[in-house]
């Protein structure tokens, strides 16, 4: 696992030129699918499991990225049936009692760094 100085458990994911704008990629951590999102319009950076949890599909990378409500919430769609679930907290926006894990990003020239200690 590349290392980036002074920092314990980051996984070098990707080269962010690889992910598209307003768009996700998956990769592979041990036996975890991992999404990350380049959120272009909002200038950030999200992760989370890529298995959706409603009929445990791997395609939230693949799911429509958007912000929801006053709060301005970011959150991606499953592509599959549009259950909706928060870049931030992992939380069901569609009144579901699902709840998909989000792991923290780092970007350090241009490189694409996911915190993986809570990844077994
Ligand atoms: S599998 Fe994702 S919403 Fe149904």
């Amino acid at each position: 696992m590349e290392k980036l100085q002074g920092a314990e458990d980051l996984f070098f994911a990707c080269y962010s030129d690889d992910v598209p704008q307003n768009g996700g990629v998956c990769v592979k951590y041990k036996n975890e699918q991992i999404a990350i999102f380049n959120f272009t319009r909002r200038g950030e950076w999200y992760a989370t499991q890529n298995m959706c949890p409603h009929k445990q599909q791997m395609a939230l990378s693949r799911g429509m990225i958007g912000s929801s409500g006053e709060e301005c919430e970011p959150k991606v769609a499953c592509p599959f049936h549009k259950k909706s679930f928060s870049l931030k907290t992992g939380d069901c926006l569609t009144g579901e009692d699902y709840k998909i894990r989000i792991f923290p990003v780092i970007i350090n020239n241009g490189k694409v760094f996911i915190e993986v200690k809570s990844i077994g």
